[in-house]
C-alpha cells in the first residue's frame, strides 16, 4: 500500500506548491530529498508583495530552527542542505544546524554588487554547507579558466606547471567569484526583489546531486531553484507562500529545457559554459566551452 506521504510527493513533484514550506516538508516522506537549497527572507524588510520580512529577532530564529528540523527530517542520509543568507544571521544558524548535521563548507559568493557600507563593505555572501551524515554525494566541479578580456591570456599563474592545467577549467574553491547577481528590474514579469542567478544553483546542484535526484526549493520565489533544477535534469519541488510568485515559477518552468552537451548535464548562462562536473568531463562527453 502507498502511504501519504509517498502520495503526496507523486502528487507535487516537479511542481511549485503555493503553501508554507514547513507544512510541505512536513508532508513528503522522511529522507526523499537529495538537495535542499534554501534562501529564506533575510529578515530586512524586503518589500516582497504579500510576505512581511521584520519578524522580531527571537522569532525569526526560532522560525529558522523549525523550518531547518523540516528539512533534515527530508534529508536522504547522503543528502545536503545548502542555506544562502547573510553573513550576520549565518552566524547564528550555525549553532542550529551544527546540532542537526554536518558542517563541511561556508562558501562566500562574491555577487559583484556594489556595496554601500558605512564600515567595512559588505561584498560577500555566505552559503553554509552542511551534509545530514558525514557519508554524503560530492562532485568536483570545474569552471572556465579566467582569460584576460582583451588578450584572452590566461590570468593565473602555474608558476612553470603551465602543463598541468586543465583543458577545460579549474577546480572550484568556498570563494565563487565568477556568477554576478541578478539585476532587478521593475518592468520584467517576475517582479521579484532578491533572485538568485539560476546558474548559482545549479553550480551547487552539480556538486551534490546526480540527474533524476530531488531537489527542494522551500523558499522558491521567482524560481530560480525549480528552474536549475529542471535545467540539470533533476527532480524538484518548490514551496512558495505567495500565489503570483508561484504562478511565475510555474510559467518559468514551463519554459525551461534541460541542458544537456554531449551526454552531460552542465550549466549554461549567456551561450557559456559556467560549471560542470568534473566526473562528466573525465567521462569523455564531447563538451565544448560554448552551448550550441
Ligand atoms: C529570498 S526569497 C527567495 C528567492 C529565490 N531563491 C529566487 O531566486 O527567486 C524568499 C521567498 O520565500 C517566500 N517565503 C517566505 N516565507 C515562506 C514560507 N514559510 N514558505 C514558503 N515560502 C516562503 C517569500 O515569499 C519569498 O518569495
Amino acid at each position: 500500500m502507498i502511504s501519504n506521504d509517498q502520495k503526496y510527493l507523486a502528487e507535487v513533484l516537479n511542481t511549485v506548491v503555493h503553501g508554507d514550506c514547513i507544512n510541505i516538508m512536513n508532508s513528503l516522506p522522511e529522507k526523499s530529498a537529495q538537495l535542499i537549497f534554501a534562501d529564506p527572507p533575510f529578515n530586512l524588510d524586503k518589500k516582497y508583495r504579500s510576505y512581511r520580512d521584520n519578524l522580531p529577532f527571537d522569532q525569526y530564529m526560532k522560525w529558522t530552527e523549525e523550518w531547518i528540523d523540516a528539512a533534515i527530517r527530508i534529508l536522504r542520509d547522503d543528502g545536503t542542505l545548502l542555506l544562502y543568507n547573510i553573513p550576520k544571521l549565518l552566524t547564528y544558524t550555525t549553532p542550529i544546524l551544527n546540532e542537526r548535521a554536518e558542517f563541511r563548507h561556508w562558501i562566500a559568493w562574491n555577487s559583484g554588487g556594489k556595496p554601500l557600507g558605512k564600515t567595512l563593505q559588505p561584498a560577500h555572501y555566505g552559503i553554509l554547507f552542511y551534509t545530514k551524515t558525514k557519508k554524503s554525494k560530492f562532485f568536483d566541479v570545474r569552471a572556465p579558466h579566467k582569460t584576460c578580456r582583451k588578450c584572452k591570456t590566461y590570468l593565473t599563474d602555474y608558476g612553470g606547471k603551465e602543463h598541468q592545467r586543465h583543458p577545460f577549467g579549474y577546480q572550484i574553491s568556498d570563494v565563487w567569484d565568477d556568477i554576478h547577481r541578478v539585476r532587478h528590474a521593475s518592468k520584467r514579469i517576475d517582479n521579484h526583489p532578491c533572485q538568485l542567478p539560476v546558474h548559482l544553483i545549479e553550480r551547487a546542484i552539480l556538486m551534490t546531486t546526480d540527474p533524476g535526484d530531488l531537489v527542494v526549493d522551500p523558499f522558491c520565489g521567482g524560481g530560480s531553484g525549480a528552474v536549475a533544477a529542471r535545467q540539470m535534469g533533476r527532480d524538484y519541488i518548490g514551496a512558495e507562500t505567495d500565489e503570483y510568485y508561484q504562478e511565475v515559477s510555474q510559467a518559468k518552468l514551463m519554459a525551461a529545457q534541460p541542458t544537456i552537451i554531449g551526454n552531460a548535464y552542465v550549466s549554461v548562462h549567456l551561450n557559456k559554459v559556467v560549471s560542470v562536473r568534473d566526473c562528466d568531463i573525465e567521462g569523455g562527453i564531447r563538451w565544448k566551452r560554448r552551448a550550441s
